[in-house]
């Protein structure tokens, strides 16, 4: 089984759930497309992220993926139903599932909060789904536009995102949580200054360690892993070249990757 496992988000986020799952599943093939020509997704309407995911789940299926990682909360929360539709003959993960499953077993009779993109905020689909899995939990939300595209500008750890982020993390809502749900794959990179403003007293939930897990345990039971001995082979496509990508890949992976650029909107 040395079909790829493709992997897709609007830019650089979906590299943190890439990484883990190179990490968990060292051996797999994978193909990655960051869509750097619509990032960022998270102020679009969600018929364009319908769109923008149809397209891009038929390129990759069209390279032969066995699986597809929807490595972005936006498109999971209004693409996955479709994309399961449209390729029944393959397993679609959501990034969304997973971390609900994980934080909805741990927690009881506490707030578990959400920070995402307006898009994933408007959808509601992390109160809806924390609360059918557990009652008990109270979801309160708050949505952070600016760090999606702050991150993918090469922006953290630095005193600007800090500033940013502590504004973003003083909001009313967010006051005596548990734990804090990062519902957006760009924000694992900005995960030590979440921390940092909770003083560690917080949990910071990033979703990509617990995805990869799932979709190891999934494509376990599929029988569809792989049998190679060597490390797999890695592909990055984007639909636009852009600086950050490059860099961020390679911060990633290394100097060895080979970055494609797929105009598949032309
Ligand atoms: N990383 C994506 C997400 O998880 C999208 C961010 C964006 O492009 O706005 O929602």
């Amino acid at each position: 089984m040395d079909r790829p496992i493709g992997i897709f988000d609007s830019g650089i986020g979906g590299l943190t759930v890439a990484k883990a799952i190179s990490e968990a599943l060292p051996n797999e093939n994978f193909i990655y497309f960051g869509d750097t020509a619509h990032l960022p997704y998270g102020d679009k309407s969600k018929e364009s992220i319908r769109l923008y995911s149809k397209r891009i789940s038929d390129f990759l299926v069209g390279k032969d993926c066995k699986a597809i990682v929807i490595a972005c909360n936006t498109a999971s929360a209004h693409a996955y139903e479709i994309l399961k539709k449209r390729h029944p003959a393959i397993p679609i993960i959501n990034v969304i599932d997973p971390t609900v499953k994980y934080c909805s077993k741990k927690y009881h009779d506490q707030s578990v909060g959400i920070i995402a993109t307006k898009g994933t905020i408007k959808s509601r689909i992390y109160p809806r789904k924390i609360k059918k899995a557990n009652e008990t939990l109270s979801v309160p939300q708050t949505a952070t536009p600016l760090l999606a595209p702050m991150i993918e500008e090469g922006f953290f750890n630095n005193n600007i995102s800090q500033t940013i982020i502590n504004s973003y993390l003083s909001a009313k809502q967010l006051k005596s949580i548990s734990a804090l749900i990062l519902a957006c794959t760009h924000y694992p990179l900005i995960k030590p200054e979440v921390e940092n403003f909770f003083k560690n007293k917080v949990e910071v939930i990033d979703s990509a360690t617990v995805v990869a897990e799932y979709t190891k345990t999934l494509l376990k039971k599929k029988k569809l892993l792989s049998k190679r001995k060597k490390e797999g082979k890695k592909v990055f496509c984007i639909s636009d070249y852009t600086l950050s990508f490059e860099a961020t890949s390679r911060l990633f992976f290394g100097e060895k990757i080979k970055l494609e650029e797929e105009r598949i909107w032309d």
